[in-house]
């Protein structure tokens, strides 16, 4: 029996996204299987290098250093998985231009902090909450050991979404700063319109493909 959405999702992080993956961006990865696998192994190394970044900055906020610390592990962990299987499937990596969605996002972040930290872990919880809503519309088109993979995915950066949001209205709630909510509704908007409207380049985090 095929695994739905409602299978692989907890209901909390579906409801947390405004909007589902398109069907014809999911016709554009099956297409495109190699770029697909290219692009994920990028974004598992990008997404160490942001929970690196924020344990250089914020070095005063030992609960956000030991659960960025876990968690670029974790994505540099996942980053080998993918180059392992890119390496049994004969597929090369090569660099690719980022897509649009990460810095579409980041261009709204507050400037002071602790504002900027906010929004920058309210960020990272919704590219941690789509990509794992993007492994679970994948995983039932996939062969047997991509599924897998993928089903392993799922869980990890399902939690990692977890953590950000939850350390957003820590670190909110720790400055009065009572906007958390407010930006949450702001954050889910801005990236409803990055998946949702046409996008010229396919990658992970990639729109509705503009000229399919
Ligand atoms: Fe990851
Ligand atoms: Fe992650």
């Amino acid at each position: 029996m095929q695994e739905t959405m409602e299978d692989l999702l907890p209901a909390e992080l579906r409801d947390f996204l405004s909007c589902e993956t398109p069907d014809a961006w999911l016709d554009a990865a099956l297409a495109h299987p190699d770029l697909l696998l290219i692009d994920h192994a990028q974004c598992e190394k990008k997404a160490a290098s942001t929970a690196m970044s924020l344990m250089y900055r914020y070095v005063d906020r030992p609960l956000l250093l030991t659960k960025m610390s876990q968690l670029a592990r974790e994505e540099l962990l996942h980053f080998e998985q993918v180059i392992r299987v890119m390496e049994s499937r004969g597929i090369e990596y090569r660099h690719l231009s980022a897509s649009r969605y990460a810095e579409g996002l980041r261009r709204h972040v507050r400037r002071e902090d602790p504002q900027r930290l906010v929004d920058i872990l309210i960020i990272g919880a919704y590219i941690e909450a789509r990509s794992c809503e993007r492994f679970a519309r994948l995983i039932p088109h996939l062969d047997a050991e991509l599924a897998k993979f993928y089903r392993s995915l799922v869980k990890s950066e399902g939690r990692h979404y977890e953590d950000y949001l939850m350390l957003a209205r820590r670190y909110a709630a720790e400055a009065n700063d009572t906007s958390v909510e407010a930006r949450i509704v702001f954050f889910a908007e801005c990236e409803r319109q990055l998946i949702c409207e046409p996008d010229e380049v396919f990658r992970f985090h990639s729109g509705v493909p503009a000229a399919a």
